[in-house]
């Protein structure tokens, strides 16, 4: 079990915060299709919070439904960091996450996101300051260092766990690889030995047998689960099976077609139709990859241009695969990196 101050994640497994994706309408999916302890939104930009940004705000909205929630805050300002935290914790959310992690250019060069882990002491100021802001639990989430030959893990991680951080989360990536290569996990078995926090183990669990395996291999106390999620949106529910040692099922084409037609339509109301075309394409693509013909749908989809004929694509579809049995879901395409927002 994970327990992060009075909140307990159960089971440990966390959906991973991917700007442009964990927005409220895939946060619900998620934890209405059950197996996930934790859902964090996309990441917020401090100085984006403190200065009231329409579209900042627009995204720090939830309900109850998707608690446990975490809400991830960057910035490189430890005060102005420590207020974004102090409203946070006003707005209501479970947990405050601090993001180290980030390698997109622009949060770099702002000396936030993974530049953290090439400062040390500026990382330092800043746990310190927004622990000493909040009482929430509070979470970090970094990568390996900014390069193969700066890896500065390990002794971030010991200050972070002696700033009072109450459990982190590692990517087995440096900011350098951004999403290429492995990520290696035998560095979140390193960081589990070398501090006594709760640690959460993240990168490349393709499918829910991997989850097993980082627990295994790491000894970590949670697994993080990001883009896999977005092609089997079933993968925690399908870990936590495992993890009981009880039998997978795999989702039948019904199960799939409720599951997007429901997120669309929720899409649908609370999108303006260009965002809503766009989405809904984008997770069409991902909902559907690896299933037999998947490929005609999407390319049928490029000839649309409006949110409705998308739906009525996605139904056609399955009204058309209705008799296929139950397949189990692919692995995730390699595809899905950080090409829309390298985080
Ligand atoms: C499109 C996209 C957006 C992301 N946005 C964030 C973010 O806002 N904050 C963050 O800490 N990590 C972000 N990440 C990184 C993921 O949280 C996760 O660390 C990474 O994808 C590795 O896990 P995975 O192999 O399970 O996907 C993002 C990743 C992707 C692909």
């Amino acid at each position: 079990m994970l327990t992060l101050r009075s909140v307990t994640v159960s089971p440990p497994l966390l959906l991973a915060p991917m700007a442009g994706i964990t927005d409220r309408d895939f946060r619900l999916l998620i934890r209405r299709l059950g197996g996930c302890g934790l859902v964090a939104m996309e990441f917020i930009s401090a100085e984006g919070l403190l200065r009231r940004n329409p579209s900042t705000l627009r995204m720090l909205h939830f309900v109850d439904e998707e608690r446990p929630i975490s809400i991830q805050i960057y910035g490189s300002d430890p005060a102005r960091m420590a207020e974004a935290a102090r409203q946070v914790e006003a707005m209501g959310a479970d947990v405050c996450d601090i993001n180290m992690g980030c390698p997109a250019n622009k949060v770099l060069k702002g000396c936030a996101g993974a530049a953290l882990t090439g400062d040390l002491p500026l990382a330092r100021a800043i746990v310190r300051a927004v622990r000493g802001a909040i009482t929430l639990p509070l979470t970090v989430k970094f990568r390996l260092g900014l390069r193969p030959e700066a890896l500065t893990y390990l002794e971030l991680g010991r200050i972070l766990e002696g700033e009072g951080a109450d459990a982190v989360t590692l990517h087995g990536r440096t900011a350098s690889q951004q999403f290429a290569g492995q990520a290696d996990w035998s560095h979140i078995a390193r960081l589990k030995e070398a501090v006594s926090i709760p640690v959460i183990g993240n990168g490349d669990v393709r499918c829910a047998a991997d989850a097993v395996r980082m627990f295994r291999a790491t000894g970590c106390d949670g697994v993080m689960i990001g883009r896999a999620s977005l092609t089997n949106p079933w993968i925690f529910r399908q870990a936590a099976a495992l993890l009981e040692g009880r039998e997978l099922l795999p989702a039948s084409p019904d199960e799939r077609r409720t599951l997007m037609l429901d997120h669309f339509r929720e899409v649908i109301v609370r999108e303006d139709e260009r965002t809503a075309l766009h989405k809904l394409k984008t997770f069409t693509g991902w909902y559907t990859h690896g299933l037999p013909d998947g490929r005609l749908l999407r390319r049928r989809l490029n000839d649309l241009s409006s949110a409705a004929s998308v739906i009525d694509a996605v139904e056609e579809f399955f009204a058309a695969t209705a008799t296929c049995p139950p397949q189990p879901w692919p692995s995730t395409p390699r595809g899905i990196a950080a090409a829309e927002n390298p985080a």
